[in-house]
């Protein structure tokens, strides 16, 4: 089947991301929020990552201002109608998620195919909603989206093999990696990543060492772009602390129960770079500033 319009629900982080790849790859792109103000904020982050893009060189302007064109705003689940594909990437909660693709089920014609970007919830438990599990998968892409070359292709039980080669296929059409997995807690890479976190943050509370200097030794030690606490601040305390949760209540293991820590940081409302305030604290362009002393 060809993938010629695409459709985003949700305009976060994520969701702005995921509909910028693939308004550059000519995708005409629907993207629906729950309100004006919301939208206004997801193009507002569009515009500023395509002027990056040209900043670099990595795209004229022109392009820039077509791929722009390509984005259409909506507050309408049915103005997805039309679309072939369907990318889900709202807040993390199993009932939102089921709320969309329900609604979205009921609109939609039956060769749609429907993807969610969840990083922690099982594809199967969202696709039992709809009437079309065989072409319902994971599309796991990472932030940010339109920096990071990969996207986890997460085939659940109910999966078809003819779902995953069209995705594989749009994957590659965005200029991206494919690689496909199965429906298990964090498919590939959060699996792997999330454990290595966590012992982040309970060296920190062991006292081991600062978190300037975790986050230099990760950096120079392995040569990752960001240490871990940066990378926590990064993608948010509250995503992090839900994906431990979901790790810990499927896999009962404490290398990913959540550390004291996070869960009391995120009471506080410390959520990371989002907030202006995490294991570090950020001015309003988002710079890092000095990390928490207490
Ligand atoms: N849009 C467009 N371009 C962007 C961008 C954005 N939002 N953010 C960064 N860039 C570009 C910059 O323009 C720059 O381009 P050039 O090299 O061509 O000049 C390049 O990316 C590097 O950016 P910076 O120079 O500003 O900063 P940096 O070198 O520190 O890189 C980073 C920033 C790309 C975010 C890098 O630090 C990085 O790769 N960090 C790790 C990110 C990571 O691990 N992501 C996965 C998180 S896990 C996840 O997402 C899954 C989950 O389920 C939670």
């Amino acid at each position: 089947m060809a993938i010629e319009r695409v459709g985003v629900v949700g305009f976060g982080l994520m969701g702005s991301g995921i509909a910028q790849v693939c308004a550059q790859a000519g995708y005409d792109t629907v993207i629906r929020e729950v309100g004006q103000p919301l939208l206004d904020k997801g193009f507002g982050r569009v515009d500023s990552s395509l002027a990056r893009v040209v900043k670099a060189g990595k795209m004229t302007e022109d392009d820039a201002k077509s791929a722009r064109r390509r984005m259409r705003g909506t507050t309408d689940l049915k103005d997805l109608q039309e679309c072939d594909l369907i990318i889900e990437a709202v807040i993390e909660e199993l009932v939102e998620k089921k709320a969309v693709f329900g609604t979205l089920d009921a609109l939609c014609p039956a060769a749609t195919i429907f993807a969610s970007n969840t990083s922690s919830l099982t594809i199967v438990e969202i696709a039992a909603i709809t009437k079309r599990p065989d072409r319902f998968a994971g599309l796991h892409f990472f932030n940010p989206a339109p920096v990071m070359p990969l996207v986890e292709i997460v085939q659940a039980l109910t999966t078809s093999d003819e779902t995953i080669s069209t995705l594989r296929a749009f994957v590659t059409s965005l200029g991206k990696t494919g690689v496909v997995c199965k429906d298990t807690p964090g498919f590939i890479v959060n699996r792997l990543m999330v454990p290595y976190l966590l012992g982040a943050i309970r060296a920190l509370e062991q006292g081991v060492a600062t978190i300037e200097e975790i986050d230099t030794a990760v950096k120079l030690g392995l040569r990752h772009p960001m240490g871990p606490f940066e990378l926590i601040d990064y993608t948010g305390l509250d995503i992090n602390l839900h994906v431990a949760n979901v790790f810990f209540d499927e896999f009962k293991d404490p290398s990913v129960a959540p550390p004291p820590l996070l869960k009391r940081m995120v009471l506080a409302g410390r959520l990371g770079a989002k907030v202006g305030r995490g294991f570090y604290e950020y001015d309003e362009k988002g710079q890092k500033k000095s990390p928490q002393t207490k």
